[in-house]
C-alpha cells in the first residue's frame, strides 16, 4: 500500500492483528503494573489520528479505551503520550481524546506532541538524565509507515530505562523492496551497517531471516532480554512484523499469551480475514513444549516449578505460562515422564509454589 497522505485512512486488514495483540496486552498489562507502580507510561511515537475512515479504533483510542473500559480498577495514574508528526492527524487525534476523555480515570493524562518521534522521545530522556530520574514503567508503541525515524540508538535508551518496553513494527516489506535507496535509514534502524550482508541474500526467505535475526540481534544488545515477534499477512505476503522487546520475563509471558489469542495454533502469524475463524481453530499441539522441557529439564535432577515456569514465561518458547501444567505437566505425569517430590504437593495434578519435578 502506497503511503497515504490524507488525513484518515482505511484499515488494512493485517493490521488488525497488530491492534488486536495491543489490546490483550494493554488488558493484561495494565492491572500487573498497576498493583506494583504508582506510575505508568504510554507512549505511541506514531500515533496516527487515533482512527479509520470507516471509524475504527487507531491505536491511540485502542489504548485509552483499555483503561477506560478495564473490568479491574487501575489504581495507577496512567500518562498517555501520542506523537504525530502531521498536523492535520494531531488534531483530529485531540478531537477523537476530547470525546473520550470523560470516560478515562480523572488521576490519567493525555498529551499530544505535533513533532517527530525521534526528537520528542530524545527530549523526553535527555530532560530525565538532566535531573537523575527515570522513566516511569512505560510500554513504547512505534508504528510508522517505514523505517525512516526509528533509529536503534532510540531504542536502546528506551530499553536502558529500568522498565522500558518496546512494540515495534518492523516494515518487512518497505525494507525488502526499497533497501538499495534507504541506506541511510536502514543504517539507523538496524543500528549497524550489517544489513547489506543480509539484503545481498538471493532467497527471500533466507534475506527475510537474516533481517529478522540482525535486528533481534541488536535489540538484545541494545538490553532487551526478551524478544518476541509475530508476522502480519496480506493473504500470503508478509507485510511486516512487530518485535516487542522487553526486560522482564513477565512482560514477554504476556506478550505471548497476547499473541496466541490472535494465533491460537501458535503459528505466531496473522492472517486478515482469519478472525472470523479464531474461535473454531484446532487445540494447540504441545508435543514442542514437552520437547523443549525435556530438554531444558531432562538432567534427571529434581527442579522447583519456578525454575520450569521462568523457563515458560521466557522467550525461549513460544508458550506461556498457563499452557504449562494442562499442557506439558499433567500429561507428562499421567504418562509416567515426570515424578512429583511427593513432600512438596498434597494434591494429585497440581504444582504448588515450592514443588519439585524431575524427569524419569
Ligand atoms: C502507521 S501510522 C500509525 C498508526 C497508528 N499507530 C495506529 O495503529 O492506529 C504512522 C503515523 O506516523 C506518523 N509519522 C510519520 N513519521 C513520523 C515521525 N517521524 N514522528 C511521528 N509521527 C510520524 C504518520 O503521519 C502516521 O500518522
Amino acid at each position: 500500500m502506497a503511503t497515504p497522505s490524507t488525513t484518515l485512512w482505511k484499515l488494512e486488514p493485517h493490521t488488525l492483528g497488530k491492534h488486536m495483540v495491543l489490546r490483550s496486552y494493554l488488558d493484561a498489562w495494565l492491572p500487573v503494573m498497576s498493583s506494583w507502580r504508582r506510575r505508568l507510561l504510554f507512549i505511541d511515537g506514531f500515533a496516527g489520528p487515533g482512527e479509520y475512515v470507516d471509524g475504527e479504533d487507531g491505536s491511540p483510542q485502542i489504548a485509552m479505551k483499555a483503561l477506560a473500559n478495564h473490568s479491574a480498577k487501575i489504581e495507577a495514574e496512567v500518562n498517555f503520550i501520542f506523537v504525530e508528526i502531521k498536523q492535520d492527524r494531531a488534531e483530529h487525534l485531540a478531537g477523537v481524546i476530547e470525546k473520550l476523555k470523560s470516560t478515562l480515570p480523572s488521576n490519567s493524562s493525555i498529551h499530544v506532541e505535533n513533532d517527530e518521534f525521534d526528537k520528542t522521545m530524545t527530549n523526553l530522556l535527555d530532560g530525565l538524565d538532566e535531573d537523575g530520574k527515570k522513566l516511569d514503567p512505560a510500554f513504547v508503541m512505534i508504528d510508522p509507515f517505514g523505517p525512516a525515524g526509528t533509529p536503534m540508538s532510540l531504542v536502546r535508551r528506551i530499553m536502558q530505562q529500568p522498565q522500558g518496553e518496546v512494540y515495534f513494527s518492523l516494515m518487512y516489506e518497505s525494507i525488502n523492496r526499497w533497501h538499495t535507496e534507504l541506506p541511510q535509514h536502514l543504517d539507523e534502524l538496524f543500528g549497524s551497517p550489517d544489513w547489506q550482508k543480509c539484503a545481498a541474500i538471493q532467497d527471500g526467505e533466507s534475506r527475510r531471516k537474516c533481517f529478522y535475526d540482525l535486528y533481534e540481534m541488536q535489540l538484545r544488545d541494545a538490553g532487551a532480554k526478551h524478544v518476541v515477534h509475530f508476522n502480519l499477512f496480506a493473504k500470503n505476503r508478509l507485510i511486516y512484523s512487530i518485535f516487542f522487546a522487553s526486560k522482564h520475563e513477565k512482560g514477554c509471558d504476556l506478550i505471548k499469551s497476547a499473541i496466541w489469542k490472535i494465533a491460537p495454533e501458535g503459528g505466531f502469524e496473522f492472517r486478515s480475514g482469519q478472525e472470523d475463524q479464531l474461535a473454531f481453530s484446532l487445540l494447540p499441539d504441545f508435543s514442542l513444549l514437552i520437547d523443549q522441557l525435556r530438554q531444558q529439564f531432562g538432567d534427571g535432577q529434581w527442579h522447583d516449578i519456578a525454575e520450569i515456569e521462568m523457563f515458560v514465561r521466557s522467550d525461549k518458547t513460544h508458550f506461556y505460562s498457563a499452557q504449562l501444567r494442562k499442557g506439558a505437566l499433567i500429561p507428562l505425569e499421567s504418562d509416567g515422564e515426570i515424578e512429583v517430590n511427593p513432600n512438596t504437593r498434597s494434591r494429585m495434578n497440581s504444582y504448588p509454589k515450592g514443588c519439585l519435578l524431575r524427569f524419569s
